[in-house]
């Protein structure tokens, strides 16, 4: 259908109850695997290069591939820097295409934040491209450097919220409210009133990092308290690890392609149930 900015996707997600799934590319299997369900489940869906898996991701030479792939598709896809740290990732993200940009000045000062976000968001804008950016802090990677609990004194204070979103005009609002990064440690728990007092004070799509492990009932009132975008990254790649891991247990013996082929179909069924659960599945016919 159409390679579009985050805004349009995440606006319509924010006024109809639903969350676009934000699912990290790590290579050509991962970019397949999650186009291939979007289509197939006619969902809109953001794919999303994060700056700490530019190692494995040459932008330059990944970027057209990307780009191609998004225009061709059936349904409405946004080009998106996970977590970018610097100037310098955002410029490499806008200079290749990209339709929408995170900052993450989210451990700076608040002063700090505000002033750096400004400025990503003024030079973004000039050429079209959405930007999100995150208060207050979620901890954690997306491995086993997670702490797998959430910090509360780190969760996102919504008086501050409305001034950051007031004064840097971002397109969405990654928020802090109880999720992390990588793999939970017990059950975790999000501050669905703190999430409801953000969106009303600042009337922007918020965002939820660390879409993995969280409950169905989790994502249907984190949505309703203004959740419009969820990022996964950790199910998808444990997903893929486990289909690995039974490659020895198979009666036949694997090619490398067939092994990789059977790697994506373990990443499709991750993307797969986290768009039925977020509500995307359907909304683009
Ligand atoms: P998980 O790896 O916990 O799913 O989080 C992904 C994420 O938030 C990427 O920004």
């Amino acid at each position: 259908m159409a390679l579009v900015n985050l805004k349009q996707l995440v606006s319509a997600a924010f006024h109809h109850g639903y969350a676009v799934g934000s699912f990290n590319v790590v290579n050509m299997e991962t970019l397949q695997a999650i186009l291939q369900v979007a289509e197939e489940h006619h969902s809109p869906v953001i794919l999303s290069v994060a700056e700490a898996h530019f190692p494995f991701v040459d932008l330059e030479e990944f970027s057209p591939i990307l780009l191609r792939a998004a225009r061709k598709a059936k349904v409405p896809v946004a080009l998106h820097l996970d977590h970018g740290q610097s100037l310098p990732a955002i410029v490499t993200a806008l200079r290749n295409g990209f339709t929408s940009v995170m900052f993450d000045g989210s451990t700076l000062p608040l002063e700090e934040n505000i002033a750096k976000t400004r400025e990503i968001t003024r030079m973004a804008h000039a050429v079209d491209v959405s930007v999100e950016a995150e208060l207050g802090h979620v901890t954690g990677g997306e491995d086993d450097t997670s702490p797998g609990v959430a910090d509360p004194s780190l969760f996102t204070d919504p008086q501050e919220a409305e001034l950051f979103v007031a004064e840097t005009e971002v397109d969405a609002l990654a928020v802090a409210v109880g999720s992390v990064h990588g793999i939970y440690q017990g059950t975790p728990e999000l501050d669905i009133e703190r999430l409801a007092a953000i969106r009303d004070l600042t009337g922007v799509p918020l965002v939820l990092h660390g879409g993995s492990g969280l409950s169905n009932d989790d994502f249907r009132q984190a949505i309703a308290a203004g959740i419009a975008k969820i990022n996964v990254y950790t199910d998808m790649s444990q997903a893929a690890m486990a289909r690995i891991r039974t490659v020895d247990t198979l009666p036949q013996r694997l090619g490398f392609p067939e092994f990789m082929l059977l790697v994506r179909e373990a990443i499709q069924e991750a993307v797969a149930e986290k768009m039925q659960i977020f509500g995307s599945v359907g909304q683009y016919n």
